[in-house]
């Protein structure tokens, strides 16, 4: 018997329950799907799921912001950052600046998600009269031109979504002298697509332009070195691959960064800006503290978090979130599934899967009331037309490869007949 909607809906009572598909497949069970359906598959690409030390380490009494109890977890908290930014190594304690490195780069914490980072990174930077070229292969590339647009001018270049950026074109237009940046996002989450950053580094190097990542959905999940491709300023968000809380974010900048707001500061050059300024940040940073009432107790999650990253190791974090999305490809492509993003540069972070004909997001809603699994839908204009899978933060095997399982038992119930596949093969 079905269990009812109304059940199912209720976790404390479908501890056990498996929902019986409407239709299978041949073969259907060798790879069916196993875990009880009461262990949720979160498989959204950020905001991640949490570890319960993470969960727990925030139900922490409150404390001030300004005393050496709260600065040590700032001291340790930078120090970690560094670490997932793949910055040279400094101390974790107070009072010994662990927020700024030999390598010449810094790190900030921000108080507020992705987003505010990189409006911070922009607003600060940038100048009325500064032109940024932003090369554009989905949404948040797309809201990186509208932040630059906001505080100074953006020419944006439009590859068309999940489409690789032509850098003949980029050089053609950074040829012309016209511009003081270039900003771009590095893992496009709304198309499953990583840019090749070190190449657009290298152009950046050869115009003298200030080059601006979002690494929202890079840093701490697959290879970054703001150091070797001259970024300026690379951000992330707590709660993508570093599987912190959401609300929080920090930025990394060099000295380069931090010269030129100086000297915009010194020449009255800046966009106004109050919580979202810079140099308040940088000063306050160097006492192992922020400017304004920090999340508090967000950090303590960020800090517990980031000290898993550091302990798996950032390289080994990689490699396991690079083997989750090439299972999760090859997987998709072998059960006949359209990948969006370009084949050279997909993300190993999102993976964008395309629907195929006559199905769209009510197989999601299945997917999350019946089969207890979580994954993301298109925007925009992709809205409905895709799915996004992500494999960040600690997502193990085991709930890859159980997600796996459960998205091909809900495309049975929509009728599709896919072919019979061992789906643990491809995670080996
Ligand atoms: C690449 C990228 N940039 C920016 C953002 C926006 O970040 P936030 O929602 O933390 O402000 C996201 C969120 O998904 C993202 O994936």
């Amino acid at each position: 018997m079905r269990p009812s909607y109304a059940l199912l809906n209720n976790p404390q009572l479908t501890v056990g329950i498996m929902p019986e598909p409407i239709s299978t497949n041949d073969g259907f069970l060798e790879s069916g799907p196993s875990m009880t359906i009461k262990d949720e598959c979160f498989l959204v690409p950020g905001p991640v799921k949490m570890s319960q030390k993470t969960l727990e380490s925030m139900s922490h009494p409150v404390i001030t912001a300004r005393g050496n109890e709260y600065r040590d977890i700032i001291a340790e908290l930078n120090g970690l950052l560094r670490v997932a930014f793949n910055l040279s190594k400094t101390s974790f304690k107070r009072g010994e600046e662990s927020f700024r490195g030999d390598d010449g780069y810094s790190v900030i914490v921000v108080s507020g998600s992705g987003t505010a980072a990189m409006e911070m990174v922009i607003a600060n930077r940038f100048s009325k009269n500064d032109q940024i070229l932003v090369p554009t292969n989905g949404k948040f590339g797309e809201r990186v031109a509208k932040i630059t647009n906001v505080f100074s001018n953006a020419k944006e270049l439009k590859f068309g979504w999940g489409k690789s950026f032509d850098l003949n074109e980029l050089e053609n237009e950074l040829k012309s002298g016209n511009y003081d940046g270039l900003a771009f996002c590095h893992n496009e989450t709304s198309t499953g697509i990583t840019q090749n950053a070190a190449e657009i580094g290298d152009l950046a190097k050869k115009y003298n332009v200030a080059l601006i990542i979002d690494g929202i959905t890079s840093v701490g999940g697959l290879p970054v070195h703001p150091s070797k491709w001259g970024a300026e300023a690379v951000v992330v968000g707590a709660q993508k691959c570093t599987a912190g809380p959401s609300g929080l974010a920090a930025i990394a900048i060099n000295d380069s960064f931090t010269h030129a707001v100086k000297n915009k500061q010194e020449k009255g050059d800046m966009v106004p800006t109050y919580y979202l300024n810079f140099l308040s940040a940088l000063n306050k940073a160097s006492d192992d503290q922020t400017p304004w009432t920090p999340a508090i107790n967000l950090t303590i999650g960020w800090v517990s978090s980031l000290r898993e990253l550091n302990e798996e190791g950032l390289e080994n974090r990689w490699i396991r979130c690079e083997k989750l999305s090439n299972g999760v490809q090859r997987l998709f492509t072998d059960l006949g599934f359209a990948l969006f993003a370009d084949a050279k540069q997909r993300s190993t972070t999102a993976t964008a899967i395309v629907y195929p004909e006559g199905i769209d997001d009510k197989w999601r809603t299945r997917l999350a009331e019946i089969y207890k699994t979580h994954v993301i839908g298109g925007q925009d204009h992709m809205k409905g037309k895709m799915f996004r899978v992500g494999s960040m933060g600690t997502t193990t095997y085991d709930e890859m490869i159980e997600g796996c399982k459960r998205m091909i038992a809900c495309f049975s119930d929509f009728g599709l007949k896919l072919p019979s596949l061992n789906v643990e093969s491809y995670f080996k």
